[in-house]
């Protein structure tokens, strides 16, 4: 019998039905994914409903070609790790529910996995050497955390945002400088033509916690300058703002996240989920942890946003220490990170 542990990973909690086969956590055998974000486009923003019968619609689709892709039988598989918050709950029930069905039938055990612990874990499958213990900060559409990784599995959250997500940041002033759905990526593409200190944008602080995050002060500065500038019939230059936001939000959480780093003595700093992928944000980090002697690690874009493979990472580390769930696993909402 072969030692190693092969997973089928689901995801299902936005807007992204996906599904992967990981070998022993951090080697992809395939990792598919089906976006939904051309059907969003058309409203500004992801519609729950519309998630959900996606999903529906693709959901047996996408975990059949993660199979075949890797070349494997669902029979050759020893769990099938699902997210079950948090998230969007139609969404969530659809990887939730087609991972229960293939677990009750085939008798492969199946284990719950927490999606931002997901994103976290997306740092392993290209970086083998990185082990706990180390800072991360998960910065996606709707989480800004700051956590301390103690160990797989074991998480301290030092900071998380008051308001806006980073991400929804993004997807707000995009959509207000007349850019479209889904922000982050366009604003990191103009914003190559724009001046960073064309406009001085606030840095927000949290008074209670100098590890918390809050974007809805910024936001605000923006939509006001964008007020001012059309009352005065000053003309606006698109990729001056994108620019200017953007390095507000950067230099924000590169100061909170570094100042942890330091602080915890950890030497050992890594970045996860959608806005990870912003191309600005990525040199700012690599230029600030090579000055201060940090070792600096991200996952590649596509690992970054919303996919099944960083699923099956997680899950193989639940898996490895006994974890399972029974068939009452239910999707949870506004599940915690560190909370069963
Ligand atoms: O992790 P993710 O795929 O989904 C959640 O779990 O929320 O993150 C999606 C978010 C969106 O807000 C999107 O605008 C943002 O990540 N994003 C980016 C970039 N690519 C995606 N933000 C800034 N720069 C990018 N290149
Ligand atoms: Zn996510």
């Amino acid at each position: 019998m072969s030692e190693d542990v092969t997973i089928l990973a689901i995801e299902s909690s936005c807007d992204e039905t996906a599904a992967a086969v990981v070998r022993n956590g951090r080697e992809v055998l395939s990792n598919v994914i089906f976006s939904q974000i051309d059907l969003h486009t058309l409203y500004g923003g992801v519609v729950p409903e519309i998630a959900s019968r996606k999903h529906i619609e693709k959901i047996n689709q996408v975990i059949e070609e993660a199979l075949k892709k890797a070349d494997r039988k669902l029979t050759d598989m020893d769990a099938i790790a699902v997210t079950y918050g948090p998230g969007l709950v139609g969404a969530l029930l659809v990887g939730v529910s087609a991972a229960k069905a293939i677990s009750f039938a085939s008798g492969i055990p199946l284990i719950g996995v927490h999606h931002i612990e997901g994103h976290i874990s997306a740092n392993y499958i290209e970086n083998k050497d990185l082990e706990p213990p180390f800072i991360c900060l998960v910065i996606s559409g709707g989480h800004t955390h700051l956590v301390v990784v103690k160990d797989y599995g074991q998480y301290e959250v030092l900071g998380r945002t008051r308001d806006d997500a980073a991400g929804e940041a993004f997807d707000k002033v995009a959509r207000a400088i007349g850019l479209g759905y889904p922000g982050g990526p366009k604003i990191d593409k103009v914003s190559k033509e724009g001046n960073p200190e064309a406009i001085h944008f606030p840095r927000a602080k949290v008074a209670e916690n100098e590890y918390d995050f809050s974007f809805s002060g910024l936001k605000s500065a923006v939509l006001n300058y964008l007020n001012a500038a059309n009352m005065k019939g000053e003309e606006i230059v698109v990729p001056d703002v994108a620019a200017s936001f953007q390095k507000s939000v950067v230099d924000v959480l590169v100061e909170h996240a570094l100042d942890a780093v330091e602080k915890y003595g950890l030497k050992k700093f890594a970045i996860a989920g959608g806005v990870a992928s912003n191309s600005t944000l990525r040199a700012t980090f690599e230029k600030a942890c090579r000055e201060r002697d940090i070792a600096f690690y991200h996952p590649s874009p596509i690992l970054c946003t919303d996919n099944a493979a960083m699923i099956g990472a997680a899950g193989y580390y639940e898996y490895i220490t006994g974890a399972r769930s029974g068939l009452d696993l239910n999707a949870v909402p506004n599940l915690k990170l560190g909370e069963r």
